[in-house]
C-alpha cells in the first residue's frame, strides 16, 4: 500500500502542520488518451493531489489543457484535490472558468499579476484557494509583500512550459528565504525537474508541496518514486 497522506484530500485552506509533505502528481506528463486512468493511476501510487499545468502559448511557449480537460479529470475522479497552475499572460480571465470546472486551488503568476490583493481576493470568492508563483529569474522579493495574503507559494525550478527539464538547483535559496520570512506554516511548492534524486534538496530549502510530472509517469514503480520525492517523515 502507499503512504497515504496526512490530509485526504488535503487543502492548502488548512496551515501546513510542521512536516507535512505533499507529492503532487503533474498530469502534464499522463498519457492524455487515457488522462483519468492515469491521473488515478497517480493517486493509487499515493500521490496526495493532481497538479494541472495551463498553457497559452503566450506566458509560456507551448499550450497544455483548457478547463474541458480540467472538466474531465474532475467528472471522473471528483474526490482529487485539483490544484490549477495557471501559466498565462491573462489569469484574471481563467479563474472562473477553471473553478467553474473543478479546481480547488489556482496560482497565477507574479510576473503578469499587478494587484495580487485584489487576485486573491477573486479566487478565494470563486471557493478556491489561491497560490502566486515566481519564474526562476523573478527575484523572491516579489513574494515578499504580497505572499502573507496567499495560501501558497510556488517556487519554480525549471523555466515553465514543458516537463522533463532539468531542475535549476540556485532557485533553493529563494524557497529557504520565503520559509524563513513566512514561517513554518506556510505551504511552500516547488515545481520542475523534481524527482528522487533532486527532492531532498528542494525539502532541505523548506519545499512541502513537491510537485513532478516526468519522475512520477515516467517511473517504473510510480509508488517508489512518490515515496523518495516525499521523503522519510
Ligand atoms: C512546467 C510545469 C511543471 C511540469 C513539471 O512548466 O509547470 O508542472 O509539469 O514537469 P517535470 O516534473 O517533468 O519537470
Ligand atoms: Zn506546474
Amino acid at each position: 500500500m502507499a503512504e497515504t497522506s496526512v490530509l485526504t484530500p488535503p487543502s492548502f485552506a488548512v496551515p501546513a502542520a510542521p512536516g507535512t509533505r505533499l507529492v503532487a502528481a503533474s498530469i502534464l506528463s499522463a498519457d492524455f488518451g487515457q488522462l483519468a486512468s492515469d491521473a488515478q493511476r497517480a493517486l493509487d501510487a499515493g500521490a496526495d493531489l493532481l497538479h494541472v499545468d495551463i498553457m497559452d502559448g503566450h506566458f509560456v511557449p507551448n499550450l497544455s489543457m483548457g478547463p474541458a480537460i480540467c472538466e474531465a479529470v474532475h467528472r471522473h475522479l471528483p474526490e482529487a484535490m485539483l490544484d490549477v497552475h495557471l501559466m498565462v499572460s491573462d489569469p484574471a480571465a481563467y479563474l472562473e472558468p477553471f473553478a467553474k470546472a473543478g479546481a480547488n486551488h489556482l496560482t497565477v503568476h507574479a510576473e503578469v499579476v499587478d494587484q495580487p490583493a485584489d487576485m486573491v481576493g477573486r479566487i478565494h470568492a470563486l471557493g478556491c484557494t489561491a497560490g502566486l508563483a515566481i519564474n526562476p529569474d523573478t527575484p523572491v522579493e516579489a513574494m515578499f509583500e504580497a505572499g502573507e495574503e496567499f495560501d501558497l507559494l510556488l517556487v519554480m525550478s525549471v523555466h515553465p512550459g514543458f516537463s522533463g527539464q532539468r531542475f535549476i538547483e540556485s532557485v533553493c535559496e529563494k524557497t529557504h528565504a520565503l520559509r524563513t520570512h513566512f514561517g513554518s506554516e506556510v505551504w511552500i511548492q516547488m515545481d520542475g525537474g523534481v524527482g528522487p534524486s533532486t527532492a531532498a534538496q528542494a525539502r532541505e530549502a523548506g519545499c512541502n508541496v513537491l510537485v513532478s510530472a516526468s519522475a512520477i509517469y515516467g517511473a517504473d514503480d510510480p509508488e517508489a518514486a512518490i515515496s523518495q520525492i516525499r521523503g522519510a517523515g
